[in-house]
């Protein structure tokens, strides 16, 4: 038990595979968490993950969760192993995915995965005997995006409950709306989601924010309720996950923003998107003080921090 992580014990999570997996406390527990471990000084994190192996399995390209991650394992005092690409593993000789993990959760203590396919963190975390984070599967769950996102929001407007915040872009395939979307419905927000016909967020969502007397509306226009918003979550669209890539020859422009946004919008709005952008947000938008997404994406660092830092000695029942 890492003594430097007050409250280790109530967390008690093994794995990170949905944000569903959490409690609203959790997730309240884990933004206090990466807080305290923002304002450490340095010297003073470097023993979290002192001795500790982490192996980080990217396969599927990444930027930011991979390199915060492996940032946030150095700060931490810990050492990474594992590939950024499935060509570099032997995945590519047809090795499964489970013999990969039963594999790798011997040379490691704490695996993170990002996989194509969707529900490859879950069955990962029942075959491995070391915690399992999940970086991402397909277009099903991005928890840890979800987490930072939150605690972006938490930074920015002092509160998390009761916000108007509408998603534009590809919802039926944009993960980090899937889990954000969930996360969100602890919290009493009004949500907007904008996306071509095509690429509306999944029944299954809808059904849950039904049960919860979310309020919420579905548009293919942002304009009528841009002036009432508080923050917009921009996203890409997501061409690797279309079967057919005519469809996405007709959406890929569906939504390109630029300064004309402002113009309706509330001078408070914040803009964020978990990145990378394509062409959805043009870069005339990067300076205006609301857009807030590469503040988003450094938050990435404390909150895995945090998230590492309370995983690392979590004891699996299968161990
Ligand atoms: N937001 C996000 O997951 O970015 P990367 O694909 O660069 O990791």
């Amino acid at each position: 038990m890492n003594e430097n992580i007050a409250g280790l014990r109530e967390f008690n999570l093994t794995d990170l595979v949905s944000i569903r997996d959490l409690t609203k406390e959790q997730i309240l527990f884990v933004l206090k968490k990466a807080s305290e471990i923002e304002a450490m000084p340095k010297e003073d994190k470097k023993s979290l993950l002192e001795g500790k192996t982490i192996a980080s399995l990217f396969f599927e390209p990444s930027t930011r969760t991979r390199l915060s991650f492996e940032t946030a394992i150095q700060n931490l005092g810990g050492k990474v192993i594992g590939f950024a690409e499935a060509g570099a593993s032997s995945a590519k000789k047809g090795e499964s995915l489970s013999d990969s993990i039963k594999t790798i959760s011997n040379y490691s203590d704490l695996i993170i995965l990002r996989h194509y396919l969707e529900g490859a963190a879950r069955r990962a975390a029942e075959v491995s005997t070391k915690p399992v984070i999940n970086a991402g599967d397909g277009s099903n769950q991005h928890p840890t995006q979800t987490l930072l996102d939150l605690y972006t929001i938490q930074k920015q407007f002092k509160k998390l409950n009761n916000l108007r915040i509408g998603f534009i872009g590809d919802l039926k395939y944009g993960r980090t709306v899937h889990s954000l979307v969930q996360a969100l419905s602890f919290f009493n927000p009004e949500l907007c989601f904008v996306s071509p016909d095509i690429l509306r967020i999944p029944e299954y969502i809808k059904e849950e924010l039904t049960e919860k007397h979310i309020n919420f509306i579905e548009t293919n226009q942002l304009t009528d309720y841009l002036p009432e918003l508080d923050l917009l979550y921009v996203t890409r669209i997501q061409r690797e996950r279309f079967p057919e890539p005519l469809d996405y020859e007709r959406v890929k422009n569906a939504f390109i923003l630029g300064r004309e946004l402002l113009d309706k919008a509330s001078p408070a709005l914040k803009i964020m998107h978990p990145l990378p952008r394509v062409n959805e947000i043009k870069p005339e938008l990067d300076s205006f003080p609301g857009s807030i997404y590469f503040e988003q994406a450094a938050n990435g660092i404390p909150v895995r921090e945090a998230l590492l830092a309370l995983l690392i000695n979590a004891k699996k029942v299968n161990e």
